[in-house]
C-alpha cells in the first residue's frame, strides 16, 4: 500500500467532515470548521485519495497529546494504515505520552490500541451522550 501522511489542509476540510459523520461520536460542522491553535488533523493518502485522519489536542511545546479521533474508510482497514497515520502524526507533534478515551463496546479500536502498546487505565461510566462508558487509555512512546 502506498500511503502518506500530510496535514490537513483548508481544501480537505469538506471531505473530512463528511466522512466524520461514519465516526462513532461525530463532530458538528461548526466545530470542524472552527478548529483551535491546539487541534492538528493529519489525512492519510493512498494513492492520492483521502482514506483516514486523525485529530489530537496538543498544546505547543508539551509532550502529551490528547488522540481526539482516528478513523479509516472500511476498506482501507486492517491493512496497517492506521499504526502509520498515528506514529506518523504523533512524530511530527513530538508526542510522548498520548492519552485517548475509547467506546467501551468499541472492540477493534480498543484492540488496535492495545496492540500499539495503549494501556486501559480507567473506565469512565457514561462518557458519551448516549450513555455508553469509555475506557481512558495512555500510551508512553
Ligand atoms: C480504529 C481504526 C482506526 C483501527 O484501524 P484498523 O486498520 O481497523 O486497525 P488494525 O486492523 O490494525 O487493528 C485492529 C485489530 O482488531 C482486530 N479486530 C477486528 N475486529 C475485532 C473485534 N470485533 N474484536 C476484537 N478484535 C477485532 C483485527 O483483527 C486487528 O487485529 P490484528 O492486526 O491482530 O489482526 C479503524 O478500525 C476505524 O477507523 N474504526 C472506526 C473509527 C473508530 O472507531 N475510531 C476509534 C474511536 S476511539
Amino acid at each position: 500500500m502506498n500511503t502518506i501522511v500530510r496535514a490537513l489542509g483548508p481544501h480537505d476540510l469538506e471531505w473530512v467532515i463528511k466522512t466524520d459523520q461514519l465516526f462513532p461520536h461525530p463532530w458538528k460542522e461548526n466545530a470542524w470548521r472552527n478548529l483551535s491553535d491546539a487541534e492538528h488533523c493529519f489525512l492519510l493518502e493512498s494513492d492520492e485519495k483521502l482514506v483516514g485522519y486523525i485529530l489530537f489536542r496538543h498544546l505547543a511545546g508539551a509532550e502529551d497529546g490528547h488522540l481526539l479521533k482516528i478513523f479509516l474508510l472500511e476498506e482501507m482497514r486492517g491493512l496497517g494504515g492506521a499504526q502509520k497515520l498515528l506514529e506518523a502524526s504523533s512524530d511530527l507533534l513530538g508526542l510522548k505520552e498520548i492519552f485517548l478515551e475509547v467506546g467501551e463496546n468499541n472492540l477493534r479500536a480498543q484492540y488496535f490500541y492495545n496492540k500499539m502498546g495503549f494501556k486501559k487505565v480507567h473506565l469512565a461510566r457514561g462518557f458519551y451522550s448516549d450513555g455508553e462508558n469509555a475506557w481512558i487509555m495512555t500510551l508512553i512512546r
